[in-house]
């Protein structure tokens, strides 16, 4: 099994103006979240995550028309948004982090878009991340590719089944979301550091037609709680909770 060796680090940046060092055998040369690109086993994968409000990412707020944020036609660096880019390696699972102690999701729109691509453009439906009475903590996002290229970016919902086993501090959103109340998090005084905790997992096939298959993995780990597999993670995002509540 592949397991996500490398957690990648929250990096607030400015879209295209990001570095990220190159790992052994990543072959991929395209490190803008907007460019487009075709990937093999080992390759490293850069795609962003774009904080802002759910009609920002829409077409003249139309909400037919969902629009990448590297759509100029957006505008989203005219508004309260935020862009954090991310380079798994695209054979992993990966446990990706965003921490919160000086960014507080509900203060950028509160909802959250993932994409990759320019004219193959990719963009995930925006995800409700938090807003002043309730913040979710915990995500699942699968990259789909085909032949090497992203298809397609698509939130898995957990479902509430871990809000039951915890406290009652955890509140059910929708029958798909399990949320902390804002109020606990430590950027609104409270003591729950609620950082981002965002599980990848490829699916789909790489350029030589070679099947990842991190995403059946997911499938089949989810229940034995996928947080186990990183226990060494420092900080744990969810351990935390047990102790406090
Ligand atoms: C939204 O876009 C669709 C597809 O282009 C169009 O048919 C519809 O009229 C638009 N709605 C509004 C309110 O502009
Ligand atoms: C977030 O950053 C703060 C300040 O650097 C740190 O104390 C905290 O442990 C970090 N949280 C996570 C989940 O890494
Ligand atoms: C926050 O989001 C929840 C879930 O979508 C919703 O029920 C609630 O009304 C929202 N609260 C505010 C203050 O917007």
């Amino acid at each position: 099994m592949a397991t996500g060796r490398a957690i990648v680090g929250p990096t607030f940046v400015v879209l295209l103006m990001t570095t990220i060092s190159v790992d052994a055998g990543d072959n991929n040369g395209v490190y803008s979240p907007c460019a487009d690109t075709t990937v093999q086993y080992k390759d490293g994968f850069t795609f962003g995550i774009a904080f802002a409000s759910r009609t920002a990412f829409f077409y003249n707020g139309n909400s037919s028309i969902l629009l990448s944020p590297c759509d100029s036609r957006l505008s989203l660096s005219t508004q309260s948004s935020q862009i954090s880019v991310f380079r798994p390696k695209v054979d992993e699972i990966s446990l990706l982090t965003i921490n919160t102690s000086s960014f507080s999701p509900d203060n950028y729109g509160g909802y959250m878009v993932a994409f990759a691509g320019r004219k193959y453009a990719a963009r995930s439906i925006p995800a409700f991340v938090a807003n002043s009475t309730y913040t979710v903590t915990s995500f699942t996002l699968v990259l789909e590719f085909k032949k090497g290229r992203l298809q397609n970016l698509y939130w898995k919902r957990d479902g509430c089944a871990k809000c039951s086993g915890s406290s009652s501090s955890f509140v059910c959103l929708n029958n798909q979301d399990c949320a902390i109340r804002t109020s606990s998090c430590k950027n609104h005084g409270g003591s729950v550091d609620c950082s981002l905790g965002m599980q990848l997992a490829f699916s789909g096939t790489d350029k030589h037609l070679s099947v990842f298959n991190s995403w059946y993995e997911v499938e089949n780990l989810r229940q034995y709680s996928l947080y186990n597999l990183y226990a060494n993670l420092r900080d744990s995002l969810t351990s935390q909770y047990n102790k406090i509540f």
